[in-house]
């Protein structure tokens, strides 16, 4: 239902007034019930006008009972009778975390928000938005808040819209995007944590009363420590396929804080937002602010169900080109690192060509001449190609990678200066840093500030001159390796709002990259996994996960990330880290969207023809991967081996990976692994590829299995020492 707004000629406005009242008291109790395919949040409108989070969880069938089902818990009492609202003022009667904290005009810290109206647009079939106005009763200050439902995925998008109608300006000091009320017996945390090289450590914990703070306060590369994405499991850990569990994260590429509270009735509840730290945000009058969105997905299922929603999601809705195509690629960043010249580089193109794989990426290196960037510690801005490793530049190189029938990409770091650099001593007052105070470098290099335009022009501009003289480039690696230290732009009068203008600036200018660049293919990278959200995935066709590409490591670190996106995003390299032999390497880099770091011709000729051909096994499976729905079936965590499944939508085709993980003696899977995913009724063969040359494998490939055998009793795909990793694709039998 849509409610009437006031835009009618003056003597109007009495009639209207006394309508709009009215209509407002008929709203009291109103239930508005925003429901994906399985579940429901409902909203109620109070006696008081205030809105409050009356249900979270699975759908009920009939809406009308939804305000029936607070009335039947005994936990105390809510003093402050706004325990649950639907987004918590701060400085009237709250007593808890707020989800939004300003001062007004005057200089009064106090904000209450009361109903105003609310109405649901129909985008199409399957996207609806229902948006909440609210409004405080004493200050011109409103509230909108946005729930985008993607009914069939079963996934939310929350944000908020915060417009100030005062006559001077206001300070945001907190601004969420979400603010939910969540009810179980008790609630269960799985966080992740990390570093450079040691991306998505999960830990669970049973959240206690208080709050509990997820956040980052680094800036640019903000999720290094800790990625803005987590699970809740309700009443009990959830399991893969058991419990009610929820997947959020913030769409936000910057500095963010969830808070997750169990209040004083045992409720949790749980803010997601922009970190307020050091972030106060003033908003002109008729100024608004719109907060990014927060994405959850809400399963009774356990969190395999709950994470093909999120990535069915991701790939229709959010990740760039996300049910599109991927290239695989040759990258020379490990084979080379900084030390290449056109000879070289022109032996790799036909490397590239030789091993089968789409495009050759060129890594870091390429650009400086007074500085030239010949390691990490010098060259940062100056993007002119390097004329003693490149004379003829990169035009030559996209022409060799066309003669070899191959595409070109290349790396950048565009929002970074190193002190060496002439941009640096062109344009001092484009760099993040206090004035007063000593520098503090971050892999010896500085941050751009992104919140002023000219910065964005400039960086805006590499990308653009890339692309127009050398308009067939075709891959672009997009890294960012630096946080920020010393927070100052000498652009901003604010100082707080410069972590907020900096991932703001960042966005502006990826939309014009993707405005004028539809096709390219963008990997988004941060040393490694130090920025991975979906605010920056809507830019970008998929992420560096990590740069510890050691595939014993990996396979941990893909099955972590592999809760939130989707395998089609997971850009993974066979690399030379770790000890294991090619086989096992490239199975796990097959897992996601399949790359080369390695130095092709210096691979025996076994290796060479093993992993010619697996790139054609690639070809011929990954269009399951990339689209298909994931299983995981065994746990590195929990078993000395990892097992997961994709399986494509019309059941008749999936590949499931195996990999030994553990290292004493006589490990491996000795039992059958149990399928999902398929079609009970359906017939199946299972068969096992990738297999190194002149190995056999030791799985009968000419036995027909029902969909009900192979998911209810399993199969063994026989991983030991001696076969640490099996590949098996399972097809309908015709
Ligand atoms: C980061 C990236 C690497 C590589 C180097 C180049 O560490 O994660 O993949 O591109 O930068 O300097």
């Amino acid at each position: 239902m849509k409610m009437v707004t006031c835009r009618s000629p003056r003597k109007m406005l009495p009639v209207l007034f006394t309508f709009f009242i009215s209509a407002l008291y008929a709203q009291k109790n109103r239930i508005i019930a925003i429901e994906t395919q399985h579940n429901a949040i409902a909203l109620q409108v109070g006696e008081d006008l205030r809105v409050a989070t009356v249900y979270f969880g699975t759908k009920l069938k009939d809406t009308s009972e939804y305000k029936l089902v607070h009335q039947m818990y005994r936990r105390g009492d809510d003093y402050s009778g706004i325990l649950n609202a639907a987004y918590t003022p701060a400085g009237s009667r709250n007593l808890v975390e707020p989800a939004i904290e300003v001062t007004h005009a005057n200089g009064n810290t106090s904000l209450d928000l009361q109903y105003v109206s609310h109405s649901i647009d129909k985008t199409d079939a399957n996207v609806s938005v229902t948006s909440v106005q609210l409004r405080d009763p004493a200050y011109a200050l409103e509230v909108t808040l946005f729930f985008k439902v993607f009914y069939r995925e079963d996934v939310v998008e929350q944000w908020a819209v915060i417009r100030n109608k005062e006559k001077g300006s206001i300070t945001m000091q907190k601004f969420a995007s979400a603010n939910l009320y969540l009810t179980a017996g008790n609630y269960w945390l799985k966080q992740f944590h990390g570093d450079w090289a040691k991306e998505m450590q999960p830990e669970e914990t049973q959240l206690t009363h208080g709050i509990k703070v997820l956040d980052s306060k680094l800036g640019t590369r903000a999720h290094l420590y800790q990625p803005p994405a987590f699970i809740v499991s309700l009443d009990k850990p959830a399991t893969e396929d058991e419990g009610k569990v929820l997947l959020g994260q913030l769409e936000w590429s910057g500095n963010f804080k969830i808070d997750l509270e169990v209040d004083p009735l045992n409720n949790l509840r749980l803010i997601a937002g922009i970190n307020p730290f050091a972030s106060e945000y003033v908003l002109k009058p008729n100024q608004q602010f719109e907060t990014p969105a927060f994405v959850f997905t809400f399963s009774d299922k356990g969190i395999g169900e709950a994470s093909r929603r999120l990535h069915r999601w991701a790939r229709n809705y959010k990740l760039y080109d996300g049910n599109g195509s991927r290239m695989t690629l040759l990258n020379n960043w490990e084979s080379t690192f900084f030390n290449f010249n056109e000879t070289v580089l022109a032996d790799l193109i036909k490397d590239t060509k030789k091993l089968g794989v789409d495009v050759f990426l060129l890594d870091d290196g390429w650009f400086g001449n007074k500085y030239p960037r010949n390691d990490d510690k010098a060259g940062l801005g100056d993007w002119q190609e390097n004329v003693q490793k490149l004379p003829h530049g990169i035009g030559y190189l996209v022409k060799e990678a066309q003669n070899n029938g191959v595409k070109f990409g290349i790396w950048v770091e565009p929002e970074m200066v190193n002190p060496k650099s002439e941009l640096y001593f062109k344009h001092p007052e484009w760099v993040i840093k206090q004035p007063n105070r000593e520098e503090h470098l971050f892999r010896n290099q500085l941050v751009l500030d992104l919140s002023n335009p000219k910065v964005q022009d400039f960086v805006f501009g590499i990308l653009d001159n890339l692309f127009t003289k050398n308009p067939d480039l075709a891959f672009i690696k997009w890294d960012c390796n630096a946080v920020i230290y010393n927070a100052y732009s000498s652009f901003l009068n604010k100082q707080s709002q410069l972590y907020v203008d900096y991932v703001k600036g960042l966005y502006k200018v990826l939309d014009r990259v993707r405005a004028k660049y539809r096709k390219v293919q963008m990997m988004l990278c941060s040393g490694g996994g130090g920025r991975v959200d979906y605010g920056a995935l809507k830019y970008f066709n998929e992420f560096w996960l990590s740069d510890n590409t050691d595939p014993f490591e990996r396979i941990f670190i893909q099955y972590e990330y592999s809760y939130f996106y989707p395998a089609i995003s997971h850009s993974n390299h066979v690399t030379d880290w770790g000890k294991q032999p090619l086989k096992y390497r490239t199975d796990v880099a097959m897992m996601g969207k399949l790359g080369f770091d390695i130095v092709v011709n210096k691979l025996p000729p076994q290796d060479l023809k093993f992993a010619q051909q697996a790139v054609k096994t690639y070809d011929s499976i990954k269009n399951v991967i990339w689209h298909g729905d994931l299983f995981r079936l065994a746990d590195p965590h929990e078993n000395p081996f990892a097992s997961v499944i994709y399986v494509n939508e019309a059941q008749d085709r999936a590949v499931m990976f195996n990999y030994l993980t553990g290292n004493r003696y006589g490990n491996g899977t000795l039992s059958p692994i149990k399928l999902k995913g398929l079609n009970a009724d359906k017939k199946y063969t299972v068969r096992e590829i990738n297999l190194y040359p002149g190995t056999p494998s030791p799985l009968r490939s000419n036995t027909v299995y029902s969909g009900d055998y192979l998911m209810t009793a399993g199969f063994n795909p026989d991983v030991n020492a001696r076969r640490m990793s099996v590949i098996l694709e399972v097809a309908e039998a015709r």
